[in-house]
C-alpha cells in the first residue's frame, strides 16, 4: 500500500558520507547511551561492597538499587518539558551535568542518605537523556539515517551495559564499589563537551521563532540539499499546530494513533522480560546449573553482555533497509520461542537439580537465553526507541516522547520488582511461558496496529496522522 502525500516536494538529502555536524550530533546520541548502559549495568557489582560498607538492611538495598529507575521516571517527565522548552541540545547538557554531580555524591557518598541522593540525581540524569538525546538524533538525522541514528542509541546502551559488567569483574576483587560508581563520571563530561559543541535542531528553533538559525544549522548539517525547501517543509508542517504545546494536548485525539502505538510499544519492549534476564541472569544461570560465581559472571558477561552488543549490528544494518515492522515481528518470534524453550527446560531443570545431576537443560537454558538477547538486540531494543522518536507531530513530540519514556520506566521498574516474586509464586516455567505469550500478544498487537516508517521524513510521518491517508502497514 502506498501513501498520498500533499503536493509538498522536498529533495532529501542523499545518503552517504555524514557532515562534521551531524557526526558531533550522533557522538551526543552514543555517549547518552554509554552512560544510560552503564549507570543500568553497574551497580549488579557495586552491591555487594556498599552492603557491608554501609551495613545495609534488605530494604536499604533495594532501595540503592532501585531509585536510579525511580529518578529516571521522574527525569524523562523533566526532560519532555526541558527539550520542548528549553531545546534539545540544552537539554542533554543538563544531562551531562547531572551524571556529573550523581557521580560524585556516589563515589564520596560518606553516608547513605548522600548515596541514595546521587542515585536518585543520577537516575534522573538518565532520564532526561533518554528522552533528549533519541529525540537530537533523530531530529537532526537526514530520514534515510534516521533508523540507524538512533539504533546507535541503542547500541551505546548496550556498550554501556557491558563495559559495566566488565568493569564490575575487573574490580570486583578489592571492594572498588566507589570507583565503579565514580567512573561514569568520564561520559558524563564528554557528553557536555560534545552537547557543548552541537548544533541545536532546527525543527526546534523553528517552533521557538528562531528561522534563520534553523536555516543555518540545515545548510551545516547537510550542505548538499536545498536548505531553504527542507525549511519551507518544517515551517509548512509546524505551521499547521496552533500556538506551543501543554502536556493536555498530548493526549489530544487527533494524535490518539501515535501515543497507543508509542505506549504500547514501550510496554511491551518491558513486559516480555529484557530486563528480567539483565538484572537475574546470574540467577537464572546459577538454577540452571552454572556452580560457582565465576561461571555465571562469565555466562551473564558474554552471553547476554556481549551478545546484546553484537546483535544490535544487525539492526543498524538492516533498520533503515527492511524496515521496522519486519525487525519487530522477526524478533519478537525469536524471543517468544526462546522463552518457551527456557519454561520447557525449567520443567526438568527442577527435577535434575532434585537428583544433584549437572544438566543439559542448563546449556539448553544458555543456548535459549543467548537466542531471546539475539533477538531483542535486532528488533524490540533499537526499533522501539526508533518508532517512539519519529511518530508524533513536532508540536507535542518532546512531552509525548517522555511520556513514552517514562511508562517504558515504569514498566521495567514493574517487571524487575515482581519477577523474582512471581517465580515463587507460579514456577519458574509458567513465569517463561507468560513472558512468551506476551511475545505472542506483542506480535498479534504490531501486526495490526504499527505502520513502517522508513525513509519518511517527520513531516510526511506527521502528515499521514491527520490526512486522509494511513501509514502504509506493509
Ligand atoms: C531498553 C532497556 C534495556 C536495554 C537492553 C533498551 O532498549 O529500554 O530497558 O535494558 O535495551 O539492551
Amino acid at each position: 500500500m502506498s501513501v498520498t502525500q500533499p503536493s509538498i516536494n522536498v529533495p532529501r538529502p542523499q545518503s552517504g558520507t555524514l557532515s562534521g555536524p551531524l557526526l558531533v550530533v550522533l557522538a551526543v546520541v552514543v555517549v547518552a547511551g554509554l552512560l544510560f548502559g552503564y549507570d543500568q549495568g553497574v551497580i549488579s557489582g557495586a552491591l555487594g561492597g556498599i552492603r557491608q560498607h554501609f551495613s545495609l538492611s534488605a530494604l536499604l538495598t533495594e532501595v540503592v538499587t532501585s531509585w536510579v529507575t525511580l529518578g529516571a521516571l521522574i527525569g524523562s517527565l523533566a526532560g519532555g518539558y526541558l527539550a520542548d522548552r528549553h531545546g534539545r541540545r540544552r537539554a542533554v547538557l543538563i544531562a551531562g551535568l547531572l551524571f556529573i554531580l550523581g557521580a560524585f555524591l556516589q563515589a564520596f557518598a560518606p553516608s547513605v542518605v548522600i548515596l541514595v541522593a546521587g542515585r536518585l540525581v543520577v537516575g534522573f540524569g538518565v532520564g532526561v537523556a533518554a528522552v533528549a538525546a533519541p529525540l537530537y538524533g533523530s531530529e537532526l538525522a537526514p530520514a534515510s539515517h534516521r533508523g540507524r541514528f538512533v539504533s546507535a542509541y541503542q547500541l551505546a546502551i548496550t556498550i554501556g551495559i557491558f563495559l559495566a559488567y566488565l568493569v564490575d569483574s575487573a574490580l570486583a576483587a578489592n571492594d572498588s564499589w566507589r570507583w565503579m560508581l565514580g567512573v561514569s563520571v568520564v561520559p558524563g563530561i564528554l557528553l557536555v563537551l560534545v552537547g557543548a559543541i552541537g548544533v541545536e535542531s532546527p525543527r526546534w528553533l523553528v517552533k521557538a521563532g528562531r528561522r534563520d538559525e534553523a536555516r543555518a544549522v540545515l545548510a551545516r548539517v547537510a550542505p548538499e540539499a536545498d536548505a531553504a525547501a527542507r525549511l519551507a517543509s518544517i515551517e509548512h508542517t509546524l505551521g499547521e499546530e496552533a500556538g506551543s504545546a501543554s502536556w493536555r494536548d498530548v493526549f489530544d485525539p487527533r494524535w490518539r494513533r501515535p501515543l497507543a502505538i508509542a505506549l504500547g510499544l514501550a510496554v511491551f519492549q518491558q513486559i516480555t522480560g529484557i530486563n528480567a534476564i539483565i538484572y537475574y541472569a546470574n540467577q537464572i544461570f546459577a538454577s540452571a546449573g552454572f556452580a560457582t560465581p565465576e561461571a555465571q559472571t562469565m555466562a551473564t558477561t558474554w552471553a547476554v553482555g556481549g551478545v546484546n552488543v553484537a546483535a544490535t549490528f544487525i539492526a543498524i544494518a538492516f533498520i533503515d533497509r527492511l524496515g521496522r515492522r519486519p525487525l519487530l515481528l522477526a524478533g519478537l518470534i525469536g524471543m517468544g520461542l526462546a522463552l518457551a524453550v527456557v519454561g520447557i527446560a525449567f520443567l526438568s531443570i527442577d527435577t535434575q537439580l532434585a537428583g544433584g545431576g549437572p544438566t543439559t537443560a542448563g546449556i539448553v537454558t544458555l543456548i535459549a537465553l543467548v537466542v531471546f538477547i539475539v533477538s531483542f538486540a535486532f528488533s524490540l531494543g533499537p526499533v522501539v526507541w526508533t518508532v517512539i522518536n519519529e511518530i508524533f507531530p513536532g508540536q507535542v513530540r518532546g512531552r509525548a516522547v517522555a511520556v513514552a519514556t517514562a511508562v517504558n520506566w515504569g514498566s521495567a521498574f514493574l517487571v524487575s520488582q515482581f519477577f523474582l516474586t512471581l517465580i515463587e509464586a507460579i514456577g519458574t516455567s509458567a513465569t517463561f511461558w507468560l513472558l512468551a505469550f506476551f511475545c505472542l500478544a506483542g506480535w498479534l498487537w504490531i501486526w495490526r496496529a504499527v505502520p513502517e516508517t522508513k525513509g519518511r521524513s517527520l513531516e510526511e510521518i506527521e502528515r499521514s496522522w491527520t490526512g486522509q491517508a494511513a501509514p502504509a502497514l506493509a
